[in-house]
């Protein structure tokens, strides 16, 4: 197991990696001492897989076990409200703790409602996917979608520790794998100037899946450990893939899961990297052969409505929108682009 630790915002937000630690007798317990309620905060799915695990951690029966919808409906003002509603009937305090065990979906909502409850209490995280496991559990983004803008309403809100167990991605699907695995490659195109070279271009398993996470989880909090709130460009760069990719996901309304659209957002983006000149042609080139190499659904898209979405970019400033471009393996620049080649990019892909 490996034990990872940083600072953020002040204050100590720890990540365990390892095979089998969800169900380590006390291990949770441990990392959140002196919670006087505890609410576990979850779905049907990961309640019936994972909850006896969860709860060996525990070392106790939680105070409320919070259901909500699988995906992304759990993520909305109702369903934030409902929660909070069950906290203050259960005589939740600001001295209790909330643990996610779940996806992205699960991870945002019960960090929103712990940043919110009471203006702020502890919360913990024990991601049940390959995309929560590397980024949506890490990091403190949390939040809930509004009138069809992914995250528009949010909070950072550190967990103070997130138990990442690699055992639990052998229940998922090899589409669901596939779409953690978009998001790994985008660590690894931002991180590793010989790409790939520890990343493998198809999914890892075994220990090889562990060691994968590890590395992920090491990248990203020491980008957010530097810039926890994206004020510098620092932190934005984690958003590669992810201006194309939101527009992608929202315009395939549900045909695309989140790692898939942003899968295919790395495959625009060095594309606009290259007609942006900051990305040579041959290395673009071997880079969109590698992308192009892995399956991915491709639902037929409207350029139009693809760009509408991509609109609603938290990253816009002063009204253009700014892409996170590469230029080289390892060598990412927040910019502007111009919008005939953002066009030319979206009639090539779509
Ligand atoms: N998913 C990007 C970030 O956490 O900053």
């Amino acid at each position: 197991m490996k034990a990872m630790s940083w600072r953020v915002g002040g204050r100590r937000t720890r990540t365990l990696v390892g095979r089998g630690l969800l169900g380590r007798p006390g291990l949770l317990a441990r990392m959140l001492p002196g919670a006087d309620r505890v609410a576990v905060v979850t779905d049907a799915r990961c309640r019936r897989l994972f909850l006896p695990r969860l709860l060996r951690s525990l070392g106790r029966a939680p105070d409320l076990v919070h259901l909500l919808p699988r995906g992304e409906r759990a993520k909305c003002g109702a369903e934030l409200e409902r929660l909070h509603r069950a906290l203050l009937a259960g005589g939740f305090s600001r001295d209790s703790a909330l643990v996610a065990l779940g996806g992205g979906a699960v991870s945002d909502l019960c960090g929103f409602a712990a940043a919110t409850f009471m203006r702020g209490v502890r919360w913990a995280c024990a991601p049940t996917t390959l995309l929560a496991q590397i980024d949506a559990g890490l990091g403190g983004k949390t939040g809930v979608d509004l009138a069809g803008v992914k995250n528009a309403v949010g909070a950072f809100h550190q967990p103070e520790a997130v138990l990442c167990d690699p055992e639990l991605l052998e229940s998922l699907g090899p589409r669901e794998l596939r779409a953690g695995h978009g998001e790994l490659l985008k660590y690894a195109l931002l991180f590793e100037r010989r790409f790939p070279a520890t990343s493998a271009v198809r999914p890892p398993r075994g220990a090889a899946l562990e060691r994968a996470v590890e590395r992920c989880v090491r990248w990203k909090m020491s980008v957010v450990a530097q810039d926890e709130r994206e004020t510098r460009s620092r932190r934005e760069v984690l958003n590669l893939g992810h201006t194309f990719g939101h527009g992608f996901e929202a315009a395939a309304r549900g045909a695309l899961r989140h790692g898939e659209a942003v899968l295919l957002g790395l495959r625009a983006a060095v594309r606009l990297s290259e007609l942006e000149g900051l990305l040579p042609a041959p290395e673009a080139r071997r880079l969109r052969g590698l992308l192009a190499a892995l399956p991915c659904p491709r639902p037929r898209l409207r350029a139009a409505e693809v760009l509408r979405h991509m609109g609603a970019d938290k990253k816009r400033r002063g009204g253009r929108l700014r892409f996170v471009l590469l230029r080289g393996p390892g060598r990412p620049v927040v910019a502007g682009a111009r919008a005939a080649n953002v066009a030319r990019v979206l009639k090539e892909i779509l």
